[in-house]
């Protein structure tokens, strides 16, 4: 499906009917990167799945692509498409969007899962390695990003070569414009800590045990944090946890889903 939102056309998957979850994938990915949970979840709930400005299907603005605009093009397709609070799960930089969301659009949300994510900003060397890496992207492409982050998706316990190849695959169409926009929109984004204390809504972190581009340590310091959040580590599972271990991690999201919607 398409809509346009603040200007631009977005893809998202809309299916399934009850209860709103719409999932936000990280970089750079697209929706494709939560298949596994949208055909196990569109029985019980309404699944939704937008491909961020300039990644997947959808058109790319000018600039940097900040984790408050992802967060105003989610809340304008909801606008269009959903008038009620949903459940936000974000992975990453989905993760990143998703805190954006709940600072912007407190009232819009039901329940919040923040996926293999952090609160912290970058350190300014962390930040000038993504622009480099911007510059990187303009020049070879977006394989440059692709490359690099493939080895990374996976705990090596779980990186056989045919999910290795379904991974690279699900990076591989992202175009360079996307790519440049979202490394120097996480560039720029602010240090989300100071607010998580104030997160109202029930919240769930999941980790995968074995994640290095993210280690579990920040979910746990997530999870502290958050008043009564609830955290899931699942084990031999890497940073694309959903897509590695999708039973699993399912599972545990059904089981919190399912308290959510009894507790309406
Ligand atoms: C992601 O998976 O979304 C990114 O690795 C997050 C990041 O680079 O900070």
């Amino acid at each position: 499906m398409r809509a346009t939102v603040n200007g631009l056309g977005l893809a998202y998957t809309d299916e399934g009917k009850g209860l709103p979850v719409v999932f936000v994938h990280g970089f750079p990915l697209q929706r494709g990167a939560w298949q596994k949970q949208i055909a196990a979840l569109r029985s019980s709930y309404r699944v939704i799945a937008p491909d961020l400005r300039g990644l997947g299907e959808s058109d790319s603005g000018s600039g940097p692509a900040t984790m408050a605009q992802f967060a105003e093009d989610i809340h304008g397709l909801l606008q269009q498409i959903s008038r009620e609070p949903v459940v936000l799960i974000g992975h990453s930089m989905g993760g990143y969007v998703a805190l954006a969301f709940a600072r912007q659009f407190p009232k819009m949300l039901r329940g919040l899962a923040l996926v293999a994510t952090k609160a912290g900003n970058d350190t300014p060397e962390g930040a000038a390695g993504r622009r480099a890496t911007a510059d990187k992207v303009k020049t070879e492409g977006s394989k440059v990003v692709v490359d690099a982050m493939t080895p990374k998706m996976l705990a090596t316990s779980n990186a056989d070569a045919r999910l290795v190849e379904q991974v690279r695959a699900l990076m591989a169409p992202s175009k360079p414009q996307g790519v440049i926009a979202a490394l120097l929109g996480m560039a720029e984004r602010p240090d989300s800590t100071a607010m998580l204390a104030g997160i109202t809504c029930p919240t769930l972190v999941i980790t995968g045990a074995d994640d290095t581009v993210i280690p579990p340590a920040e979910s746990e310091k997530l999870a502290k944090a958050i008043p009564g959040a609830q955290l899931a580590v699942i084990p031999q599972a890497g940073h694309l946890v959903a897509y590695e271990k999708p039973d699993e991690f399912n599972r545990i999201v059904t089981k919190w889903l399912d308290g959510l919607k009894t507790a309406r």
